[in-house]
């Protein structure tokens, strides 16, 4: 086997810089912060760090709408900063990986700027630009957009720019003008900013929403009945199985046009080789699931996530056998090397992992089954920050602390247009805007959660239950907490090379009440046990072919931590309980 790379053997740990540390007291997070928090995540475990946007931005999609490629936002401190965290953490052996915004940059980008100042300039051809010389009705005056495809986030995906007298495009909000690929410019002005970073010595890139930088070049029309407001609220309020099956059909049509489209795998080849010219295996991860991005293995991506994996209302059993025979045969068609897979279970774009999946009696419980099936199963695991304390989902109450426009467009549309009570759009408004997911790190009882100082006003409000022990400094003294539990596993996963890089073989492929799997390399071979019940179960693996006549090693349990050495006939686990074992010959 070939020596494992760097990203195959790290767990990463996803920081969003606006909530994570507040460093200079102004309610938001910063570089100052983070660098104070270093020795926490190593301590922790983690190996590397996927670091949400920190260029200067306006911040209508929360950093991801980039005025300035190659420098730091203002509130997150100076380059000299950045460059201070980079070298604290690599000097603790954390990697930094960086997101990377290709599809579109900020309104306020003076590409943008300059290519919207006329139809002549040496950028006009940087965004989609499209005439649409139709009207309404005749003499209307109104403007009808190039065709009806929607933005995901804001209404049409075109807006008009009187300067040019023309229509650009935006997948997202308007303030995030879509760039246009099929400009050799766009890309060397693009490649010359990524090694502008791997340059100071990033060690790879988060890539952002790479499906959505080429469109259907023939402009073919959605055929959904209904525009975007529309479809949300047709979304909110959808509940039999046909209404929800037809939300998800009408979700997919809307966008099928504008996603996925051909030269992207072209595009992730030049990127590739850009990355291959450094040392230190630089890495590349897309946020899209379709493992096509990894090429033949060596020639695009290094991993894709596996998204469908946490796209389901409940993680059970059958959920994730199915996931994994799928993901991994899938993974196994690549020609060459590399078929790592990457899972995760969250991140600042979705519902936080204890609040998604818990059931409301035993969530707890679930939180710490949930983390130990990313910390287990094959491939790079990625974290997202709070969630190794349990911090859930904290729901907002006033439009006026919405920080993610999209919510606040979608408010504003379902009062003024639709007539929908101001109430109601607030509860529909706070269950869809990611504020809820990203409000700051709990990292005491302090005031403020110990985020920012006493008296400060956080950019977006602290979840009060950090005074309910979901803080890390509380959680760090107890020896029973979630986090020491994330920590423990996380020295589990280090420590046993098969957790790391062995097989993934599924047993008792029945069971419906539990999620057992072996993790097998040469040298060694470990049992998982996640047992997604209130019972206790009671088990029989010794019929298990690769394991029979073997004796079980306990590794970890988040029940019995005295558990001695256990036959693989008797075995037993108590509710919910996660049991780790190492398989040893009897005579061993
Ligand atoms: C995906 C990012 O994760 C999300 O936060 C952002 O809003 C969109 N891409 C647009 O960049």
């Amino acid at each position: 086997m070939n020596p494992l790379k760097w990203w195959q053997t790290a767990v990463f740990y996803q920081i969003y810089p606006r909530s994570f540390a507040d460093g200079n007291g102004d309610g938001i997070g910063d570089f100052k912060g983070i660098i104070e928090k270093l020795d926490y995540l190593a301590d922790l475990g983690v190996d590397a760090l996927w670091l949400s946007p920190h260029f200067p931005s306006p911040n209508w999609d929360c950093g991801y709408d980039i005025s300035d490629y190659c420098n730091v936002a203002p509130e997150y401190g100076t380059l000299d900063d950045f460059k201070l965290f980079l070298d604290e953490s690599h000097k603790r052996n954390i990697r930094v990986i960086l997101d990377l915004v290709l599809n579109h940059t900020s309104d306020e980008h003076e590409w943008f700027v300059e290519s919207k100042s006329s139809r002549d300039n040496p950028k006009a051809d940087w965004y989609v630009w499209l005439d649409s010389p139709r009207f309404e009705g005749e003499g209307s005056g109104v403007r009808v957009p190039p065709n009806n495809w929607q933005s995901c986030f804001d209404g049409d995906a075109w807006t008009y720019a009187p300067e040019r007298d023309q229509y650009y495009y935006h997948y997202f909000m308007k303030q995030q003008p879509d760039l246009n690929w099929h400009n050799p410019k766009v890309k060397e002005a693009m490649w010359d900013a990524i090694r502008f970073w791997l340059d100071l010595g990033v060690d790879g890139y988060r890539l952002d929403a790479l499906g959505t930088i080429y469109e259907d070049p023939k402009l073919t029309p959605h055929n959904v009945p209904m525009n975007l407001a529309e479809l949300r609220r047709f979304s909110d309020l959808a509940k039999t199985p046909k209404e929800l099956k037809l939300k998800d059909k009408y979700w997919h049509d809307m966008f099928k046009n504008q996603w996925a489209q051909g030269g992207l795998h072209e595009l992730m080849k030049e990127l590739r080789a850009i990355l291959d010219q450094y040392d230190g295996d630089r890495m590349l991860v897309g946020e899209d699931d379709n493992i096509d991005y990894m090429g033949n293995g060596e020639d695009e991506l290094h991993l894709v996530f596996n998204f469908p994996l946490m796209q389901t209302e409940r993680i059970t059993p059958a959920h994730i056998r199915k996931n994994q025979t799928e993901r991994l045969k899938q993974l196994e068609s690549l020609h060459l090397g590399n078929k790592w897979p990457c899972n995760t279970l969250g991140n600042h774009d979705c519902s936080r992992i204890h609040t998604r999946y818990g059931d409301k009696l035993h969530d707890a419980e679930l939180a710490r089954l949930h983390a130990a099936l990313a910390l287990t199963m094959k491939g790079t695991p990625f974290l997202y920050n709070g969630e190794e304390i349990g911090m859930t989902d904290y729901l907002l109450t006033d439009i006026s602390q919405v920080k993610d426009t999209m919510g606040s467009w979608y408010y504003h549309t379902i009062v003024t247009e639709m007539g929908v009570h101001p109430e109601e759009a607030m509860i529909r408004t706070a269950e869809m805007t990611r504020d809820k997911n990203r409000t700051p790190m709990q990292w005491s009882r302090n005031s403020n959660a110990g985020f920012s100082a006493e008296g400060v006003t956080t950019w977006l409000p602290v979840n009060p239950n950090y005074k309910d022990g979901i803080n890390v400094k509380d959680q760090l003294q107890s020896s029973y907490s979630l986090l020491n539990y994330y920590k423990h596993l996380l020295t589990v996963r280090k420590n046993s090379p098969a957790l790391v890089h062995g097989e993934y073989i599924p047993v008792h492929n029945a069971a419906k009440d539990y999620f057992a799997f072996l993790r097998v390399t040469e040298e060694q071979k470990v049992l998982v046990i996640l047992n997604f019940s209130n019972e206790r179960l009671e088990f029989d693996f010794s019929r298990v072919k690769e394991i029979k006549s073997h004796t079980l090693q306990p590794l970890f349990s988040s029940a019995d931590h005295s558990k001695k050495e256990q036959n693989l006939k008797t075995l037993a686990t108590n509710p919910f309980e996660v049991f780790i074992a190492e398989v040893t010959s009897v005579h061993a």
